[in-house]
């Protein structure tokens, strides 16, 4: 069903978050004939453009997007046909009332596709010009990420828009939603029987949960030598696989049913105190080496990355559940920038079986039972047990039976935007973060953030293109576990 006729409103229309996701992923709505009849585009930006430059800016950007599967002009046109471009200072109080001017009472999605400093002031002028006022049309506004630096700055950052806007109003932002094979882990837990029964305490040995990524900080040293791989992933992306996988069944799909149970994992997250921050998280910086056969320069000669940076890329953590769930449960997470390559998984493992009936028989391989959950790449699911090897003696290798999406769906190359856009034009926050959500991802780490910042906690080591560093491996070993392999 289309969405409703709306304006979207893009401040940072001229920036690379509009044309490399935004727009491609509005241009695959068109395709579906998700975007309603009365949709328009009003982009807001500080370049002196024209209406036609900024649609040949976005046509050229969709046209790389696009190039080997044709172009549908159609949709294009549905995207861009009614685009409109405004000029102005976001500080400057008579933009927001020329955007009143254009809006003209109508529905509007305010997207805050710019620096995250000025998400506060964007939505104070709002306010200040009475746009937030959804008497006629809906107003909602999406706010991108970061949502503030710690637990106090994303305090007073929610308090700022909620002074404005009413909460079902607010769409924050975490990308990660976006992704179908996220979405999945409910899917896969709530609309099937066979493991639920299982995903508990009784069955469940440990839970690791990995986003490796092999690209290093890119053109991004800025903003990513303030901000490293903790807050970067942590309270956000891994904890929106951490609750997915730990939360209670939902007694539906609406927003609020499922974010109070997301709530509900985080705030029985065993707090951290100083002394157990440092000893169960891990922070490293890569050194030079080679990812996929390139050369990978030390962190620290990264442009915009200071020469004696404290930075961390490589972050881990084990957290405890002290729920009826989970107690006994640890979930070991763990991200880093420049590793040997681009996997994220979740992978559970369960408990042996109560009998080592195979225990004096050789084993071709150590076998486990693993249900792996692949995000991405090569999305799929994953189950690894152990098999007899056909011959005279018992012996037992390690199997695997598998799912790939790409077996079995086709589908269309996206940005993982597309869904979390509908679902602001529809009004549905299902994917979308609560205050009360960011504020409890903040809380958990922060004792760590805390325990990291005075210099007392080592700096570990690891080169580009490898697993993590020692003491990452060192932090399950202690509890005589390891990782998985990347
Ligand atoms: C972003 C982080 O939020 O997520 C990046 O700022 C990171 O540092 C990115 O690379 C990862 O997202 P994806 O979709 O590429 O896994």
């Amino acid at each position: 069903k289309p969405a409703p006729p709306c304006t979207l409103v893009i401040f940072g229309a001229t920036g690379d978050l509009t044309s490399r996701l935004l727009v491609p992923a509005l241009y695959n709505l068109a395709r579906w004939g998700l975007l309603g009849d009365g949709f328009s585009i009003l982009g807001i930006g500080r370049s002196a453009l024209s209406a036609e430059d900024l649609k040949d800016q976005l046509g050229e950007a969709i046209r790389s997007f696009v190039s080997e599967r044709g172009f549908d002009e159609a949709a294009w046109d549905r995207v861009v046909g009614k685009l409109d471009y405004l000029q102005g200072d976001v500080s400057d109080p008579a933009l927001y009332a020329e955007i009143g001017r254009r809006l003209d009472g109508g529905a509007a999605l305010f997207y805050l596709a710019v620096a995250a400093p000025l998400f506060g002031p964007i939505v104070q002028k709002l306010g200040g010009a009475g746009l937030a006022e959804d008497a006629g049309g809906f107003r909602r506004v999406v706010v991108e990420k970061p949502f503030g630096h710690d637990l106090e700055s994303a305090q007073a950052l929610n308090r700022e828009i909620l002074a404005v806007l009413r909460e079902d109003q607010v769409f924050r932002m975490d990308h990660f939603l976006g992704k179908e094979t996220v979405q999945n882990i409910l899917a896969f837990r709530f609309g099937n029987g066979f493991f639920e029964p299982l995903w508990n305490r009784d069955r469940i040995d440990h839970v690791q949960i990995t986003v490796a990524e092999a690209v290093g900080v890119e053109r991004r040293g800025t903003f990513y030598d303030a901000t490293g791989a903790m807050r970067d992933m942590i309270p956000n992306h891994l904890f929106q696989l951490f609750t997915l996988i730990a939360m209670e069944p939902p007694i539906s799909f609406a927003a609020d049913d499922v974010r109070n149970k997301k709530e509900e994992v985080l705030a029985a997250v065993r707090p951290l105190d100083r002394s157990s921050a440092l000893r169960n998280a891990v922070r490293a910086q890569y050194g030079a080496g080679a990812v996929g056969g390139k050369l990978v320069a030390d962190y620290r000669s990264e442009p915009d990355v200071a020469p004696d940076s404290t930075t961390e890329t490589y972050a881990a953590l084990r957290l405890d559940i002290d729920n009826w769930r989970w107690a006994g449960v640890p979930f070991y997470l763990r991200t880093g920038k420049s590793m040997i390559r681009r996997d994220t998984e979740i992978a559970i493992r369960f408990k042996e079986a109560p009998l080592a009936l195979f225990r004096d028989t050789a084993v071709a391989a150590p076998v486990a039972n693993w249900l792996v959950l692949q995000i991405q790449p090569d999305e799929g699911i994953t189950l690894e047990f152990g098999a007899k090897v056909p011959g005279p003696q018992v012996k037992l290798d390690r199997v695997s039976m598998g799912f790939k999406y790409r077996d079995h769906f086709h589908v269309d190359p996206s940005t993982g935007y597309e869904t979390l856009i509908y679902d602001a034009m529809t009004g549905d926050a299902t994917l979308y973060q609560r205050a009360d959500n960011i504020e409890a991802g903040w809380r958990v780490v922060q004792p760590i953030l805390d325990a990291w910042s005075d210099g007392a906690a080592p700096m570990a080591r690891y080169s580009a293109g490898s697993q993590g560093p020692a003491e990452a491996e060192a932090l399950l070993a202690r509890d005589g576990r390891a990782w998985r392999s990347l």
